[in-house]
């Protein structure tokens, strides 16, 4: 008898592919330069999602291949911050109507840098791009080491409402294993200056699979990062990328992934949290506080919506990316300092005219657009409504994704006649799950991309 093999979505590890955002980065090349009026003309701008890129940190932790560069020159920094200015301006006025309905400051680490200039940062996007932080669900990322409680204040008193710090381990050795040597004495006093001031939503990102890490240890750091009640935990697993200094010097160990996975979200689900997606969770409202939360100065009932799958998202900085329905585009990515300095230096040099133009990234046809909008649902616990994907799309989800049936056979997703959801192996294998449902020009498109 011939034994029947597992289909390739479960065997072996899950860990194949961060689903991210579809098409992912390395699938972008040059385009013919577009004007941004023109890109965007036919889209709805009404609730845009504006994101805002600070390529800077104090140390390039060995594990990181975002776009960031350690240590910038002060004078880079200044430079950086008046060719941002620039690009928001020259952005604005190719998209003179648009209505940004969500706001965010990433990295790199934002509390890079220094309360001045965050300050700054929030006015120019005031008077500049037309957004009031604290009239839109507005959120930054932060650092242990970088976080003072000045900058709390200037965040509090931007009505910001989310707060995202990435801590990655409570285990100081665990931390210099990875290349991030960092203080538990700075993580505990930055975890008290955030949880004292009460952001509507604190989130702090742990890894694990790190080197010298145990499933205990790990459980370790998911219960200290639970005694500061955070609203939401990022939970990654760690992948070693080519050119990062984890990628250039790690010996391979023991894969305890799926362990810890499983380990950390049993121990969530148990403690009041429920999952969104492989990597999110978030704490379950607490019934005997919900009349105080929505009362609250920071309530966001009132505030304007955005959808991911329908809105789109403008980038402002090198590193940033942009989204309309049918254009993807970004400027050009590197992982080597070498390459983030070129790739800052020439942002740096570029006139008005040249800051408004589309010229790097990935068109996305009716098919592309149908992936990316499956890849956006299916991975998570909300999963794929077939109604709204209709109304968009004008045909059946199963129809376009006949693999759709065999994961539910998997017992990867179930389908209750209305909603394509991942059930719990689903969510496990979310990152085998999500890269078999890319598209053959995207696959080869990053196979052929040469990391620098
Ligand atoms: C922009 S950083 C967060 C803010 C800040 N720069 C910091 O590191 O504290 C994004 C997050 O992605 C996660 N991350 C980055 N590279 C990763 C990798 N190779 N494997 C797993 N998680 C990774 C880390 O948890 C990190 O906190
Ligand atoms: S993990 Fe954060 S601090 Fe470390 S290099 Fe990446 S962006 Fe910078």
């Amino acid at each position: 008898m011939i034994a029947t093999q597992p289909h390739p979505v479960l065997q072996s590890s899950p860990y194949r592919g961060y689903v991210y955002a579809y098409p992912h980065k390395t699938a972008y090349r040059s385009l013919p330069p577009r004007p941004l009026r023109e890109v965007w003309a036919n889209e709805d701008q009404r609730h845009l999602f504006l994101y805002i890129h600070i390529p800077f940190c104090t140390m390039r932790c060995g594990f990181c291949n975002l776009f960031a560069t350690a240590q910038p020159h002060r004078d880079l920094v200044s430079w950086y911050l008046e060719a941002l200015n620039q690009h928001a301006q020259a952005v604005r006025n190719a998209i003179p109507d648009a209505h940004f309905a969500r706001f965010a400051v990433g990295g790199g680490t934002p509390t890079y840098l220094s309360v001045a200039e965050l300050a700054q940062l929030f006015e120019r996007v005031k008077t500049v791009m037309g957004v009031d932080p604290s009239a839109v669900p507005t959120s930054i990322e932060c650092s242990p080491d970088t976080l003072t409680a000045e900058k709390v204040q200037l965040f509090q008193s931007w009505g910001v409402e989310r707060v995202s710090i990435g801590i990655q381990s409570f285990v100081e050795s665990e931390t210099v294993n990875c290349g991030r040597p960092q203080r538990r004495a700075t993580v505990d006093a930055a975890l008290r200056l955030l949880a004292d001031a009460q952001f509507p939503v604190l989130n702090l990102d742990l890894i694990y699979g790190l080197p010298g890490q145990t499933v205990d240890s790990w459980r370790y750091s998911v219960d200290e990062a639970l005694r500061y009640r955070p609203q939401e935990l990022y939970l990654y697993p760690l992948y070693v990328r080519p050119l990062t200094g984890l990628g250039r010097s790690r010996k391979d160990g023991a894969d305890l992934r799926l362990a810890c996975y499983r380990a950390a979200r049993d121990h969530l689900l148990d403690n009041g949290y429920e999952q969104l997606s492989m990597r999110m969770f978030r704490r379950r409202p607490n019934p005997r506080t919900q009349s105080d939360l929505t009362s609250s100065r920071n309530d966001t009932s009132a505030k304007p919506h955005y959808c991911c799958q329908n809105d789109g998202m403008v980038g402002l900085g090198c590193g940033a990316r942009s989204y309309t329905r049918s254009l993807h585009y970004s400027f050009d990515y590197a992982v080597q300092p070498r390459g983030i300095k070129s790739i800052i230096a020439d942002y740096l040099s570029r006139r008005p005219a040249e800051l408004a133009q589309a010229e790097h990234g990935f068109v996305l046809n009716h098919d592309e657009q149908k992936r990316r909008y499956l890849l956006q649902s299916i991975l998570n616990t909300e999963g794929l409504d077939i109604v709204q994907y209709e109304q968009r799309f004008g045909s059946d989800p199963s129809d376009d994704f006949p693999d759709l049936d065999i994961f539910a056979e998997l017992g990867l997703l179930t389908f209750d006649g209305h909603r394509w959801q991942p059930t719990a192996l689903g969510l496990e294998r979310s990152d085998a799950m999500g890269p078999w449902f890319f598209s053959e020009q995207v696959r080869q498109l990053m196979a052929e991309y040469v990391a620098q």
